[in-house]
């Protein structure tokens, strides 16, 4: 069987940049706490008349580009969002027509949150092995459109953008798919959750005077704890199955979050700093997009070379977490 791995990457942030100082502006709230909570300095913000469709085009545009081949060429298309462009269809029925690709399988992975775009990959990998010879997987997300602009215990932390790679197998792979580790824990499903517009909390009048729509719950401390335990756990797991040890690793891509929680990780990992990958101080949170993002960057950027082993590691809402280890 021919490796199956990574053939192209891309990836897309808006324009607009919001900094902290923007935020205080807004808000009960200052560069201080938030660069030492977070290690967030800045995020982008989509524009009005950008929705998610739009930025996943962009990102899967320059991914394709990258591999070297066209919409036409692909069999399948995954998105991973929880920041659809519609509530139904899944944004992959939008990205499938705005691209120009053929009548090929597509659909959303949502829900999962900041882990989607790895537990995407997984898909993808066992897609390929079984059916489809190119896959599109996107990690999108809008998530300042959705969060509540007036609560500062969550507005601060989130960013929008895109990140895209094709998957297939031979020649042309950049990355192989090595092993994955993936894994839901439904007992913390409440910890990180937007109820209303679900059948357990329907749209209605009264949710939207109460700004129901935009309650996004999160308890940061659990979230925190349950981040660094599962991402560290899925990274060790996915070494093991590849038969590979920590000191060969030369970069992980963590979900970018939080800083403190990637120096958690890094620490539990025993890896120095130049050993993972930060861009959260220039994006913030952009959920499912910030594997793909970090990834892109740091294939541009030369921070990964051939030869090089690389470990993806993301969590998010569920509780979901998903690893990868990739051979460069
Ligand atoms: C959210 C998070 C940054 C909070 O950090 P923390 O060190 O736990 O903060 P604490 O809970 O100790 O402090 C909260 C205090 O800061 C205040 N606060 C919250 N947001 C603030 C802000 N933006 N600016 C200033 N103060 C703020 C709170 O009101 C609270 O004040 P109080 O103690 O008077 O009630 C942290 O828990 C975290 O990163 N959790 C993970 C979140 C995450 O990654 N979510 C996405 C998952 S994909």
């Amino acid at each position: 069987m021919a490796k199956i791995g990574i053939l192209g990457f891309g990836s897309y942030l808006p324009s607009r940049i919001m900094t902290n100082d923007d935020w205080a502006v807004l808000l009960d709230t200052d560069d201080e706490w938030i660069t030492s909570r977070s290690g967030i300095k800045e995020r982008r913000i989509a524009a009005a008349d950008e929705s998610t469709v739009d930025l996943a085009a962009a990102a899967a545009e320059k991914a394709l580009a990258d591999a070297g081949i066209t919409a036409a060429d692909l069999d399948e298309i995954i998105v991973a969002t929880d920041t659809p462009e519609v509530y139904f269809p899944d944004t992959a029925s939008y990205l499938q027509h705005r691209l120009g690709a053929g009548e090929v399988t597509a659909f959303d992975l949502g829900g999962s949150g900041c882990a989607g775009f790895v537990l995407a990959l997984d898909v993808a990998k066992a897609r390929v092995h079984a059916v489809s010879k190119k896959v599109l997987v996107v990690g999108v997300e809008i998530a300042t459109r959705i969060m509540n602009w007036s609560d500062r215990a969550t507005a601060v932390l989130f960013g929008d953008a895109a990140g895209a790679v094709v998957i297939g197998a031979g020649d042309g792979v950049k990355a192989e798919l090595l092993t994955f580790d993936s894994g839901t824990d439904g007992r913390y499903a409440d910890i990180l959750t937007l109820e209303t517009g679900g059948t357990r909390r329907p749209f209605s009048l009264d949710e939207a005077q109460r700004g129901g729509h935009r309650e996004f719950t999160m308890n940061g401390r659990e979230v925190f704890r349950q981040a660094v335990k599962r991402m560290s756990a899925a990274a060790e797991n996915v070494l093991d199955r590849a038969g590979r040890l920590k000191d060969e690793i030369a970069l992980v891509i963590p979900h970018q979050a939080n800083l403190r929680i990637i120096d958690a990780v890094r620490n539990k990992l025993g890896l120095g700093e130049e050993q993972v990958y930060v861009n959260v101080d220039r994006y913030g949170n952009t959920g499912s997009a910030t594997v793909p993002v970090a990834m892109a960057e740091a294939h541009q950027e030369g921070r990964i070379k051939p030869g090089d082993l690389v470990v993806l590691t993301a969590f998010g809402a569920g509780f979901h977490w998903s690893a990868a280890a990739l051979q460069f």
